[in-house]
This record gives structure tokens, C-alpha cells and sequence, in this order.
């Protein structure tokens, strides 16, 4: 949560703060601010809401400095205002620090230093550390060294960067818990959250890593341990271009990422597939495929959309691998004392790779011995490089809050894992074939349904003034009925539950009367009869029934007013098709709404706090 930019060379920093700021807006977008130094005195801007509040209030000042940090906030500590947004300041106003992450001893730390007489305006755990830094600094101490200082008496999660009036050649960063990458550019540095902040200006970047903390100037960086010990990096080059990370024409990152799954799938299983033999070739693994044939067990961790996909998996791998599965959320996983030993695998989804839930319960895994495999999709990103091994699920940037494309590509690698364990195992290459086949086909039918856009777009239409919803599949449905009912809470604000359909005579049918809509996610497989069943029994209380369906299921159509189509394939991979109407269907009751869809309400795309 949270996004910083930092940038020291020889152009004016602020309108690359901004850009920076724009392409970070989806970590968080309660406030946002920009600091600089120029004329021999430390400046700070800030706004509560948008990024571009804070462009058009900082137009009008003609603000030109070649150094400065800028932060978008997700507020943990202190509501979201002016007073609580980045970058804070000591009582001098000559140092500004930005942070991403949670102290957590700032009560303590607080009154350590109100008593050596600082006062606080804020009521941010940021402006503690920013104090902290400044009372080192008053020792005589230089920035980096009173950063270091400070930082050893923090508890917490940080990615941080500092500037201060009497240092005005450099940005001192630091990160534990929290992503911090420089951009090493000609002449010019910058520090960001994350790469997309950066590459406009640089595809050369080193990763810094926890208890690092930097020193960035113009034309070098120094990097050492928090106990100043120097440390050589690794400059890495960076895929991806600037297209990628813009809306493209589409009015939105959402539906701009729901529209190009059909490509993001491609690249997903691009050089994966073995057709001939029936075989998923993964890198990543090359080397622990025995290893993860041979486990007991299979657990997978993850959190919110990541955690559906695990579900899929679950169904997958026990289906074909005949290895027992365990679907944790890694919240729980993490203060859970989970029994694990070497001969477990536990595989890690996440789609930004920095998930603090899926990270902690990675680093209690690999505490216990168990083989960790990664599956994530941002490059680079902690989980991935954390993990002993993975696999990247290669979906490209995904900006929108809401996750989508993530999705499917996350069940291609997770069905390209099952295959490749299933056939180490028993399964022959015949079936193998069959399954690598019915991958291969995917863009198309997820393309073919994404022609459907419209039909879904009417769908919508008739239920935006619903209060509540409930989604019903069963199966490898069930999974997707929680991903459908995700997208629609968390982008539309309407309250929606997922369900196995069976359960619903158990509880939830209660609900049932004239204005409740329920989605059926019914693909003609082994429960479909019983899914008829379950429609029947809700049609008969006069719930308002959506209902997604196989192309060739001529029957449910009498049964059924809003039904959606899919193509058919194999039982495992349905998943990755019925989920792009539930997709389209939040996407289009949220914009009718008159809802920012990419930044709803109080969530982020990166959750990097408990
Ligand atoms: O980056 P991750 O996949 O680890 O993120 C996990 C969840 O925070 C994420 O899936 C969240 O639930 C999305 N907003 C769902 O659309």
C-alpha cells in the first residue's frame, strides 16, 4: 500500500514525481504529496484525495527542482487529510521523508521523543520516524547515517526515502518489508515502489532488498546494510514498455486488463505446452519437479483472488496429481502453527508478489523446511524472489484494483503445474494430451465470450439498483461463484456471496425473494443436473436468476431470462471461462453506477500491511 517516486538529475523532478505518482496511483489514492528541494529550502505540496488534485493545486506554483519524492497514500495510521498526507517534516521543515509501510513501536517511540520535546501535528506513524531521523540528525550525524540510526529502533515495515536541505546532492532510501527499487538512469537516479514508476525514464534497476538502505545521487548510488556494511548489486534490465501500463483507449484499466485475456493467456503458456507428448514444460521448476511429485502433500497460500485460484487448484491437482491439497488463507497460515516439514510443498500465489499475508506465511514455510514455490506474476517482485523456485504467471502489468487477468493466467500456470506433476505421476500421455490440447484452445473461447461484452452490458443494466447478491456454482465452479461475488463487492459496493450451490438449501435460500439477484455459474458437467435442481428451488421463491451456461445448452434458456454463454472444455479448465462474464458483469453495474472502477474505495492493489 502506499506508493513513492523519487527522482535526482538534472531535469526538473516534478513533473516525473507526478507521472511516477499516476502510474503508483493504484497502491493507494487517499492523499497524495510531492517534496522538494530548491533554493537552498525543502518544500512539500500536498492534497487530500487524487493524484491530480495534487497536479492541479501544484500547477499554479511553476515548481522546478532537481530533487524531489512524491507519495500516494492508503491510509493505515491517521484519517486521510492534508495534514496526515506524505511526505512529513521535522519541526525545521528541512527534512522530508516519505514512507510505505506500518511502524509498528511508534507509540513508544512517540513518547520517547515527545519527551526530548518534539511535537506532533499529525497522527501518522510516519511522522515518528521522521522525527527519529531528525534527532539523529541533530547528534551531527549525515542523513544516511542518522536513517540507519533511526531505523534500528523501528519495529515495522518501511520503504522510505528522505531528503534534507543541508544533503541537497542526494535521496537516502531504505526498505524492510516494503518494495524499493532505484532506476539507474545517465545522469539521473530514481526510486520507486515499483518499476512501473520508473520505466518512462530507465529499463536498468537494482532491487533492494530488506535492511538495505541507499544512498541515491545523481550520477551514483552507494547501497550498504542497515549496520553500513557496503554492498555490491546487480543491475538488472527490466521487459516491458510504457503502452503496457496505459489504458489504451479502453475508459478503464479493468476492463482494458478483462479484454486482454485472451492475449495474456497466450503469453502465459507461451513455450509451455508440449502437445505431442502431453507435457507442461515449466523452467522455473526444472530441477524440484520430482521433488513436488513426490510431496505428501500440496498446500497453497494466498489471499483474496489469488486464494480462488488456489481453490481451482486444489480441485486440479487432487483430480489428475493425486497429491492432497490444503487451500490456506495466508493470513491464517501465518499465526496458525502450521505442521509442515520437507516432504511439503507449498505453492505461494500472488499476483503482485508482495502480498505482507503471503510474504510472512512464505518465510514461516521455508522456516519449516517445506519445498516454496512461487506463483506471481510481477516480476521481480519479494514473493518471487523469496520463493525457493516458481513460476512466473506472465500476465503483464495489472493496474486495476479489481483482479482479472491475473486470474485466468494464474489458473493456466496452475493447470500447467497439475499437468506436469499429473504426468510425472499417472497420468498417461493420452489424457495428458487431451488436457494440453484443451489449454492451447483457451484464447479463443475466452475471446469468443469477451464478443459478448454487450449482451453482458444489457445484463447489468437490469440489476444496478440491486442491494444484494448471491452467486451459486458447484464443484470448480464453486471457487469462481466466490471470484464473481469478489468482483461485484469490491468494485460496485453491492454485498454479494459466494456459495457452493448445495449449501444454499443450508442457510442462504432464506434470503431468497424477488430482490434477490443469483448467478448460477452452470456449465453442463458432472453436477449440472443437481445445479438444475438448485435454479428450480430459487425460481420457485422468485429470486432473480442470471445464469452462465454451455453454448450448446439449449434448455437452460426456458428455464432462465439473463443467461450468459460459454464454450465448452474440459471440466478443470472451465474455470478460466465462466469467470469473464462474472468479470464483465462487476465491470458494467459498477460503471453504471457512476463508480471509479480501477480505485474503489478504500482498497489498494498491493496490500503490503497486515
Ligand atoms: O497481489 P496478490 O495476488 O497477492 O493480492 C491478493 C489480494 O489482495 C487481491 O487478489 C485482492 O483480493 C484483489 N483486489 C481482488 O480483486
Amino acid at each position: 500500500m502506499c506508493g513513492i517516486v523519487g527522482y535526482i538529475g538534472n531535469k526538473n523532478s516534478v513533473p516525473i514525481l507526478i507521472d511516477g505518482l499516476k502510474r503508483l496511483e493504484y497502491r493507494g489514492y487517499d492523499s497524495a504529496g510531492v517534496g522538494i528541494l530548491s533554493n537552498e529550502s525543502a518544500e512539500v505540496y500536498k492534497k487530500e484525495g487524487k493524484v491530480s488534485d495534487l497536479e492541479s493545486h501544484i500547477s499554479e506554483f511553476k515548481l522546478n527542482s532537481k530533487v524531489g519524492i512524491g507519495h500516494t497514500r492508503w491510509a493505515t495510521h491517521g484519517i486521510p487529510n492534508e495534514v496526515n498526507a506524505h511526505p512529513h517534516f521535522n519541526p525545521e521543515k528541512t527534512l522530508l521523508v516519505i514512507h510505505n509501510g506500518i511502524i509498528e513501536n511508534y507509540t513508544v517511540l512517540k513518547k520517547n521523543l515527545r519527551d526530548e520535546g518534539y511535537e506532533f501535528i499529525s497522527d501518522t506513524d510516519t511522522e515518528v520516524l521522521v522525527n527519529l531521523i531528525d534527532f539523529y540528525l541533530k547528534k551531527e550525524l549525515n542523513l544516511c547515517n542518522a536513517v540507519r540510526f533511526a531505523l534500528s529502533k523501528v519495529e515495522g515495515t518501511y520503504g522510505i526515502a528522505a531528503i534534507y536541505k543541508n544533503e541537497p546532492d542526494k535521496i537516502v532510501v531504505a526498505r524492510k518489508g516494503s518494495p524499493l527499487v532505484i532506476g539507474v538512469g545517465e545522469e539521473e537516479n530514481l526510486i520507486a515502489s515499483d518499476v512501473n514508476a520508473l520505466i518512462a525514464h530507465t529499463k536498468r534497476v537494482v532491487y533492494l532488498e530488506d535492511n538495505e538502505v541507499a544512498e541515491i545521487y545523481k550520477d551514483r548510488f552507494i547501497v550498504k546494510t542497515l549496520n553500513d556494511e557496503k554492498l555490491q548489486k546487480h543491475i538488472e534490465e527490466i521487459e516491458g514498455s510504457i503502452e503496457e501500463i496505459t489504458k489504451g483507449g479502453f475508459p478503464h484499466f479493468m476492463l482494458k486488463e478483462i479484454m486482454e485475456q485472451p492475449e495474456s493467456i497466450k503469453n502465459s503458456l507461451r513455450g509451455r505446452v508440449i502437445l505431442k507428448d502431453g507435457l507442461a514444460k515449466l523452467g522455473g521448476l526444472i530441477g524440484y519437479e520430482d521433488r513436488i511429485a513426490g510431496s505428501k502433500r500440496i498446500i497453497i497460500c494466498a489471499c483474496g483472488t489469488s486464494w480462488h485460484a488456489g481453490l481451482v487448484a486444489e480441485y486440479m491437482i487432487e483430480q489428475y496429481a493425486d497429491i492432497p491439497v490444503e487451500v490456506e488463507y495466508a493470513s491464517e497460515f501465518r499465526y496458525r502453527n502450521p505442521i509442515l516439514s520437507k516432504d511439503d510443498t507449498v505453492i505461494f500465489i500472488s499476483q503482485s508478489g508482495e502480498t505482507a499475508d503471503t510474504l510472512a506465511a512464505l518465510k514461516e514455510a521455508k522456516r519449516k523446511g517445506a519445498l516454496c514455490v512461487g506463483v506471481v506474476n510481477v516480476v521481480g517482485s519479494t514473493i518471487a524472489r523469496e520463493s525457493h523456485t516458481g513460476v512466473y504467471i506472465h500476465a503483464g502489468p495489472e493496474i486495476g484494483v479489481a483482479s482479472t487477468k491475473a486470474f485466468t493466467s494464474q489458473l493456466i500456470v496452475l493447470s500447467l503445474i497439475t499437468l506436469l506433476i499429473a504426468r510425472k505421476k499417472n497420468l498417461s500421455v493420452v489424457e495428458g494430451r487431451e488436457i494440453a490440447q484443451a489449454i492451447l484452445e483457451l484464447p479463443e473461447k475466452v475471446q469468443e465470450i469477451l464478443n459478448q461484452n454487450e449482451l453482458v452490458e444489457k445484463v447489468a443494466e437490469k440489476f444496478v439498483d440491486a442491494h444484494n447478491f448471491l452467486y451459486l456454482g458447484r464443484g470448480y465452479q464453486f471457487p469462481v461463484a466466490l471470484e464473481g461475488a469478489l468482483k461485484l463487492k469490491e468494485i460496485s459496493y453491492i454485498h454479494a456471496e459466494g456459495y457452493p450451490a448445495a449449501e444454499m438449501k443450508h442457510g442462504p435460500i432464506a434470503l431468497i425473494d424477488e430482490n434477490m439477484p443469483v448467478v448460477f455459474i452452470a456449465p453442463t458437467d458432472s453436477v449440472y443436473e443437481k445445479v438444475v435442481s438448485n435454479i428450480e428451488e430459487v425460481k420457485a421463491r422468485g429470486g432473480r436468476i442470471i445464469a452462465v451456461a454451455n453454448n450448446d445448452n439449449g434448455k437452460i434458456d426456458d428455464l432462465v431470462e439473463n443467461t450468459i454463454k460459454v464454450p465448452s472444455t474440459i471440466p478443470m479448465l472451465m474455470p478460466v471461462l465462466t469467470v469473464i462474464p462474472l468479470q464483465l458483469l462487476a465491470y458494467h453495474i459498477a460503471v453504471k453506477k457512476g463508480l471509479n472502477v480501477d480505485q474503489p474505495r478504500n482498497l489498494a492493489k498491493s496490500v503490503t500491511v497486515e
